[in-house]
């Protein structure tokens, strides 16, 4: 069966969303000050890489980065309701701004939406 990394495009599809997500964190008061403010090319690309892999394509990212652990890998950020909201919203817009067909958006949506629940690491009311 055709993975969704090659029914949506391959890697210019993945390369174009993660810049789009990209563009909108980096306009974010909250989201942006968590990234490697002089690395945005580097997270752009561990970001893509390991969506590609997720998604069917290329196996890079395990390859450079090994296992993702990514709650692990999140742990030092403070994933917060608010902070997962903002997250969503910059994927949403990226996804808006590419267009794919409705059946390859609600899976992206539903899998993004599960994986930002993943992360949440923070109570804001404790
Ligand atoms: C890395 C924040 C959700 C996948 C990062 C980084 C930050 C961050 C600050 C470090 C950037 C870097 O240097 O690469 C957040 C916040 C989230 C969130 C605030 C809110 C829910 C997610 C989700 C996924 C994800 C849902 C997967 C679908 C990744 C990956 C990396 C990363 C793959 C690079 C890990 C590595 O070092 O290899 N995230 N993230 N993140 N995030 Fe997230």
């Amino acid at each position: 069966m055709q993975s969704l990394h090659e029914a949506v495009g391959g890697e210019p599809f993945f390369r174009a969303l993660v810049h789009e997500f990209y563009e909108r964190v980096w306009a974010d008061d909250v989201l942006r000050p968590m990234y490697p403010q002089d690395d945005r090319a580097g997270a752009e690309e561990r970001f893509r890489m390991f969506l590609e892999q997720y998604w069917g394509g290329p196996q890079t990212y395990s390859e450079q980065r090994g296992h993702p652990r990514l709650r692990m890998r999140h742990a030092p950020f403070s994933v917060d309701p608010d902070a997962r909201e903002r997250w969503l919203a910059a994927m949403r817009g990226a996804l808006d701004a590419l267009d794919p067909a409705p059946l390859h958006r609600a899976e992206l949506d539903e899998y993004f939406e599960r994986a930002a629940t993943a992360m949440l690491n923070r109570n804001p009311l404790i």
